[in-house]
């Protein structure tokens, strides 16, 4: 009897001592943000390479070229870290083809008609990057110039401040537009954009953030369930231009009041490719309430989005076609990744109902956008 305490007592020490040295070499992370080399341009500039950790197992990689976010790393529900977001591993791929992975998207987030729109009476014609369309900026839109960054660390924040001066008459946009994106990261999981701007004429400013993420860090995106607060969205031409009509969307494909599969209704979206690609119109209104929330049933991920802006463009990763190899050699095919860009509606330059998005000198544009993780 007494051998046998023994025994489960010694059995109990070594049970003790494997689970401290388990414990012991468990990678510990706490708040930080760290800077290294990340490559250099055709024209010899430095771009650099930031990681930002939080007290909870989240890791967030962000270069200062197009301020994109090459990698965030979210703990699934038994504690397993992911990769969640689509990009490449070096700079070089970003330099060589992207549809915008990651990246910090402006002057105008999404399309303008023709490329061309008037302010108080004048013209103004930009390049055209999309069919017949000026998209995302212009063929060097804010995604593919490098930033200024300062880090930053607060006791319960860790971020990022990304500065551009974007000149009076580039991608043909009039005024210098002097723009400050800040990426936030604090122990809530939650993933802050601030965008501030101010300019010396009016000028259209749109801006926005074009991650693509996939929740189970592989495959496609179908199976992920998605709400979205927004009864009504802006009906397009086949061109992805706005209509001008506010469509309600009981009973069409679009509407997500109540969560569903992204893959259910998919398919009857229309649209060459088919998918959606459609601007929301939110019916939140402020920070205070989730405008948008998807879940991943097998990882039990949970991302949320909390905007100030009136719509977001959600695109299912239709034009992905897999002649892009990512990360770890991956193909991104068709529906492996989705976009939630919060912005003002495509085209509101040339449509005076939507909400105004000329921003005039001695005025500020200021807005934010939170992503927040939770298994
Ligand atoms: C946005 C657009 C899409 C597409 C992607 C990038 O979401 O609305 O049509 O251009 O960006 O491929």
């Amino acid at each position: 009897m007494k051998k046998a305490s023994k025994i489960t007592g010694l059995a109990m020490v070594s049970v003790l001592i494997v689970t401290l040295a388990a414990g012991c070499c468990k990678k510990i992370q706490t708040m930080n943000i760290t800077k290294e080399a990340f490559g250099m341009l055709a024209d010899s500039v430095p771009v650099s390479l930031y990681t930002l950790t939080n007290d909870k197992g989240i890791t967030l990689k962000v270069t200062n070229y197009g301020g994109i976010i090459t990698s965030l790393l979210v703990p699934d529900k038994d504690g397993n870290e992911g990769d969640i977001v689509l990009g490449y591993d070096s700079l070089s791929g970003y330099l060589t083809k992207t549809p915008y992975f990651g990246a910090i998207v402006g002057r105008y987030g999404n399309r303008i008609a023709k490329g061309v729109f008037k302010i108080d009476g004048n013209e103004f014609r930009l390049p055209v990057n999309d069919g017949p369309n000026h998209l995302h900026g212009g063929i060097r839109g804010f995604d593919k110039v490098v930033w200024d960054a300062k880090e930053f660390k607060t006791d319960s924040t860790v971020g990022l401040v990304l500065h551009y001066l974007s000149k009076d008459g580039e991608q043909g946009y009039p005024g210098n537009l002097d723009v400050t994106v800040t990426y936030t990261l604090n122990n809530n999981n939650e993933l802050r954009f601030d965008y501030l701007a101010t300019t010396d004429k009016p000028t259209p400013v749109n801006l926005t953030q074009h991650s693509y993420f996939n929740l189970a860090g592989d495959g496609d995106i179908k199976g992920h369930e998605l709400l979205i607060k927004a009864s009504k969205y802006t009906v397009v031409d086949s061109t992805l231009i706005p209509t001008g009509e506010l469509r309600d969307v009981k009973g069409t494909p679009f509407d997500f009041t109540t969560a569903k599969t992204i893959g259910k209704d998919l398919a009857a979206t229309g649209g060459n490719p088919t998918g959606f690609d459609h601007n929301f119109v939110l019916d939140t209104k402020g920070l205070q309430v989730a405008a948008i929330k998807v879940t991943e049933p097998a990882s039990g991920r949970v991302m949320e989005v909390f905007t100030d802006q009136p719509g977001v463009q959600f695109y299912s990763g239709n034009f992905l076609d897999g002649t892009i190899k990512g990360k770890g050699g991956k193909v991104y095919n068709q529906y492996n990744g989705f976009c939630l860009e919060t912005q003002h509606f495509p085209d509101s330059p040339n449509h005076p109902a939507f909400p105004n998005t000329i921003l005039r000198p001695g005025e500020k544009y200021q807005t934010t956008t939170i992503y927040r993780f939770s298994k």
